[in-house]
C-alpha cells in the first residue's frame, strides 16, 4: 500500500549578493530519491511580482557566494523527506517580493503515519543550514545566543534530593505523582498567583509532567476531536511543539499573529467567528517565546469569555512566568479565571516548569494545572501513554517548588544581563527589554536570515532568524526582520557579544 500527500510551501529567496539577491523563481525538476514512488502534477500556487533580470549570476559575482549548496531545497518531512526540488535560479532586485508558493503531491510506501509528513523542520536544522559555509574569525571563541536553554547553575535545594533518593529507582512511579509533590505545586500555584486558600485541588487538578515540551504535545493528543473541521490556534511566531502537536492530533493548526505593529500582542477580536466555532484548542505563551510579552488580566479574561462561549480549551504556555523584571509579576491564566468569577477553572489549564524558574533543564520537571474536568481526560491519557515523572525527579521537584530563593537569585542574574546588555545596544538599534523572559526579540532593519548569517560570518555570535520561529500567512511573515537573541549564556558572554553585535550592526 502507498500514500500521496500534497506538500505546499514557499521556495524563498536566497542570499543577497551585492544590490541584487538570488531568489527561487520556478521549480525546474524534483528529484526523487530512495523510498518515494511517484511524483504527481506541481502547481506553482503564487508567483512573485517581479521579473528576474538576471538569470546568470551577475558580473563579478561567483556563484560560491552564494548559500546555495547544489541548487535544491529538500522538502517534505518525515516519510517523505527524501525529496529533493531543484529551482531555477535568478537574481532580482532587493526589494522584490520573493516569496513563491507552490504545490506538489509525491507517493511513498505507507509505512508510517502521513501526518508526521507535516512536521517542519526545526528551527535549528533550518540555522544549522543556513551557517553552513560561513567562515566566522578564529580569534573570536564563538557565542551561542540562539538557544534557550538556561545556563545558571542548576540549585543545590534540588540537587541535594537528587543525591539522596537514587535508591527510589526500584519504585514504578504513580502518572499523578505522589501527593507531596501535587501539595507543593497546588501551594506554589495558590501563592504565586495569589489564589484564595483552597483554590487548587490537588486530587483533582494538578498533575506533574516531565517538563512542558511533552505536556505541551500530549496534551492536545488528549482534548482535540480529530475532524477535518478541528482548528487548533497558535500564536505566531511561536513554540514550534504548539504546531506538530496539533497536527500529530488531526487537526489544522491557525495561526493568530502577534505583530510589531500590535506590540507583539494578540488581537483576539480579529479572529474571526468562524474560526472560533471551529476552534477546539487554544495555545497562549505568556510570557511569550520569542516575543517576551505578557498578555494582560483584562485579554485572558477575553479570551476566558470566548472559551465559555464556544466552548474550547485553553492552554496557557506559562513556563518563562518567574523571569520578570523589577518585581513585575506576569499574571496567570487561572488568576484571570479566578478574578473573573470561574474559580473552577472551567476550560482553563496551565502549564509550568521547572526548566527555566530554576534552571533545571535536564531534569525535565514541570506540571499542568486547572479544570478538573479536563485534567481527568488528561491523566487517562497519560496513564496509557506512560510518562510518569521518575520517583527521584519527584522528590528534587518538591524541593525546588517550595523554594523561591534560588529563584529570586536567577531573576537578579538576568535582570543584571539584561541591563548591562541594553545599555550596549540600545544606542544602534531597538533593543528593548521584554515584558519578561529571557530573549530580546530584536527588529532588524536587514533581513533577518541575512542578519544572522553575516552576524555569525564576521562577529562568531548566532542568533536565531525570526523567520524560523513563525510561518508565512496571508503573504505574511511576523518573524521577518525580527532576531532572537537568549541572554542564557554567562555575564561576561553576554557582554562580549553586546559588543560584538553593536559594531556588526554600525557597519549595516
Ligand atoms: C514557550 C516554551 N514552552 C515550553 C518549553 C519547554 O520547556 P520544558 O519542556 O523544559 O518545560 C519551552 C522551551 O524552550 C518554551 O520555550
Amino acid at each position: 500500500m502507498a500514500v500521496t500527500t500534497t506538500v505546499t510551501g514557499p521556495a524563498c529567496n536566497r542570499v543577497r549578493v551585492g544590490q541584487l539577491k538570488q531568489v527561487n523563481l520556478a521549480i525546474a525538476h524534483l528529484q526523487p530519491r530512495t523510498g518515494i514512488t511517484q511524483i504527481g502534477a506541481t502547481e506553482v500556487l503564487s508567483q512573485s511580482q517581479h521579473t528576474a533580470v538576471e538569470s546568470q549570476s551577475p558580473p563579478g559575482i561567483r556563484n560560491d557566494e552564494t548559500d546555495m549548496v547544489d541548487g535544491g531545497d529538500d522538502i517534505g518531512q518525515g516519510l517523505f523527506s527524501c525529496l529533493k526540488v531543484h529551482f531555477r535560479l535568478y537574481y532580482a532586485p532587493l526589494e522584490a517580493q520573493t516569496l513563491h508558493e507552490y504545490r506538489y503531491t509525491i507517493t511513498a510506501p505507507a509505512t508510517m503515519n502521513p501526518d508526521l509528513s507535516k512536521l517542519q523542520p526545526y528551527p535549528f536544522e533550518k540555522l544549522a543550514a543556513l551557517k553552513a559555509g560561513c567562515n566566522p574569525p578564529q580569534d573570536l571563541a564563538h557565542i551561542a545566543l540562539s538557544i534557550g536553554e538556561p545556563k545558571h547553575p542548576s540549585p543545590e535545594v534540588a540537587l541535594k534530593p537528587l543525591r539522596e533518593c537514587l535508591a527510589l529507582t526500584n519504585d514504578y512511579p504513580l502518572t499523578k505523582g505522589v501527593p507531596e509533590l501535587r501539595k507543593a505545586i497546588a501551594n506554589w500555584l495558590q501563592n504565586r498567583f495569589s489564589l484564595p486558600a483552597g483554590a487548587i485541588n490537588m486530587e483533582t487538578q494538578v498533575i506533574p509532567v516531565n517538563g512542558t515540551r511533552e505536556a505541551l504535545f500530549a496534551f492536545a493528543q488528549a482534548v482535540v476531536n480529530r475532524s477535518d473541521e478541528a482548528l487548533v490556534l497558535m500564536p505566531n511566531p511561536f513554540y514550534q511543539i504548539y504546531e506538530g502537536a496539533a497536527f500529530l492530533a488531526g487537526a489544522t493548526p491557525y495561526f493568530y499573529g502577534t505583530t510589531r505593529q500590535n506590540n507583539y500582542q494578540p488581537d483576539f477580536d480579529a479572529i474571526p467567528e468562524d474560526v472560533w466555532q471551529r476552534c477546539q484548542l487554544i495555545y497562549v505563551c505568556t510570557p511569550g517565546n520569542p516575543t517576551g510579552a505578557v498578555l494582560s488580566e483584562a485579554e485572558l479574561v477575553k479570551l476566558i469569555e470566548k472559551s465559555l462561549q464556544y466552548d474550547f480549551v485553553i492552554a496557557s504556555d506559562e513556563c518563562y512566568s518567574e523571569i520578570y523584571f523589577d518585581g513585575i509579576k506576569p499574571t496567570g491564566l487561572l488568576q484571570a479565571a479566578v478574578n473573573s468569577g470561574h474559580p473552577d477553572f472551567k476550560n482553563c489549564v496551565v502549564f509550568h516548569s521547572l526548566s527555566k524558574r530554576s534552571n533545571l533543564p535536564g531534569m525535565r520537571s514541570g506540571f499542568v494545572a486547572g479544570d478538573a474536568e479536563i485534567m481527568k481526560a488528561f491523566l487517562l491519557y497519560r496513564t496509557y501513554h506512560g510518562c510518569a515523572m521518575p520517583p527521584v525527579h519527584q522528590m528534587a521537584s518538591i524541593a525546588a517548588w517550595n523554594d523561591e530563593q534560588h529563584v529570586a537569585e536567577n531573576r537578579r542574574l538576568y535582570q543584571q544581563k539584561f541591563d548591562a546588555v541594553l545599555a550596549i545596544l540600545s544606542p544602534v538599534c531597538e533593543a528593548q527589554k521584554p515584558d519578561a523572559g529571557f530573549y530580546i526579540w530584536l527588529h532588524t532593519h536587514i533581513d533577518d536570515t541575512d542578519f544572522a548569517r553575516r552576524l555569525f560570518d564576521q562577529k562568531n555570535v548566532t542568533v536565531l532568524p525570526g523567520s524560523y520561529l513563525s510561518r508565512t500567512v496571508d503573504g505574511q511573515n511576523p518573524g521577518n526582520h525580527h532576531v532572537r537573541m537568549a541572554l542564557v549564556a554567562p555575564y561576561d558572554e553576554c557582554i562580549d557579544a553586546a559588543h560584538r553585535i553593536k559594531q556588526f550592526i554600525e557597519t549595516l
